[in-house]
C-alpha cells in the first residue's frame, strides 16, 4: 500500500454528509486510503488518480484518470471530494465542472485543503522539488475557489470551522468555548486545514 494519511476529522465529515450505500468519487486520491474506511460504513467508494509512483501502490487507484477529464456518466455520484490534492490539478475550472457533471442533482463536491499560509509554504518546495507531479501547483485564497465553484454551477461557501480539527484540552475549557460562542474560531485558529463544500442544486439547469 502507499503513502498518504487518513484524517479522523476528514471522514468524520465525510461520513456526515452520506448515506450507506452512497457512491463517493475520491479524486487525486492517492494511495486511496480513504477506501477502507469507508467501505467498511458502508459507502460504495472509486479512488482516481493519474499516476503517481510516489503515493501509489499496485491496485490503490481504482481509475486512473486526470480529475480533468472523468470518465463517468452525468449525475451518477453522491459525493465527490479531494484531499489536499486540488492545489496539484491544472485547469482547476475544469476540474470543478467536471465534478459538477458527475454529480447527482442535491450531491456535494467537498474539497479539503490547506490554509493559504500552509499553501504558499509548498509552493516553495515546489518550485525547489524535482518531482514531475510537483511542478504545477497553485495557491488560491478562499474567495477564489468560492467564485470557482460558484462559476461551475454549486451553492458554495466555506465550513472550515466546522471541521473537528482540534479539541480543547478538558470538559471545562471545551464548555467554555461553546459558551463564548468561539469554538469554530478558536478551531480556525489552530487548524492547517480548510474546507469548501459545493451543492449541486436539486433542481436547476443540466449544465452550469
Ligand atoms: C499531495 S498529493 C495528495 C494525495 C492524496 N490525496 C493524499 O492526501 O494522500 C496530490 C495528488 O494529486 C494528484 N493529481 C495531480 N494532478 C492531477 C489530476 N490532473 N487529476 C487527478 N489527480 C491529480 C497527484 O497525482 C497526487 O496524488
Amino acid at each position: 500500500m502507499g503513502k498518504g494519511t487518513v484524517y479522523p476529522f476528514i471522514l468524520k465529515f465525510l461520513l456526515k454528509h452520506l448515506r450507506a450505500n452512497a457512491r463517493l468519487l475520491e479524486t487525486g486520491c492517492g494511495a486511496g486510503l480513504y477506501r477502507g474506511p469507508l467501505s467498511r460504513a458502508g459507502v460504495q467508494y472509486i479512488g482516481t488518480d493519474v499516476i503517481n509512483d510516489h503515493y501509489q501502490s499496485p491496485g490503490d487507484v481504482d481509475v486512473y484518470c486526470s480529475a480533468n477529464y472523468l470518465p463517468f456518466a452525468n449525475e451518477s455520484f453522491d459525493l465527490v471530494f479531494n484531499q489536499g490534492a486540488i492545489d496539484y490539478m491544472p485547469q482547476p475550472e475544469n476540474v470543478l465542472a467536471e465534478a459538477w457533471r458527475v454529480l447527482k442533482p442535491g450531491g456535494v463536491f467537498l474539497i479539503f485543503t490547506y490554509e493559504h499560509r500552509v499553501l504558499l509554504e509548498i509552493h516553495a518546495n515546489c518550485l525547489k522539488s524535482k518531482r514531475e507531479w510537483e511542478r504545477t501547483h497553485w495557491v488560491f485564497e478562499s474567495s477564489e475557489m468560492i467564485d470557482m465553484l460558484r462559476a461551475a454551477g454549486f451553492q458554495s461557501r466555506e465550513v472550515s470551522g466546522q471541521l473537528d480539527t482540534w479539541r480543547p484540552k478538558g470538559a471545562l475549557n471545551l464548555a467554555k468555548a461553546i459558551l463564548s460562542g468561539s469554538l469554530a474560531k478558536t478551531r480556525l485558529a489552530n487548524s492547517h486545514w480548510r474546507v469548501f463544500l459545493g451543492k449541486k442544486k436539486k433542481f436547476g439547469l443540466l449544465w452550469p
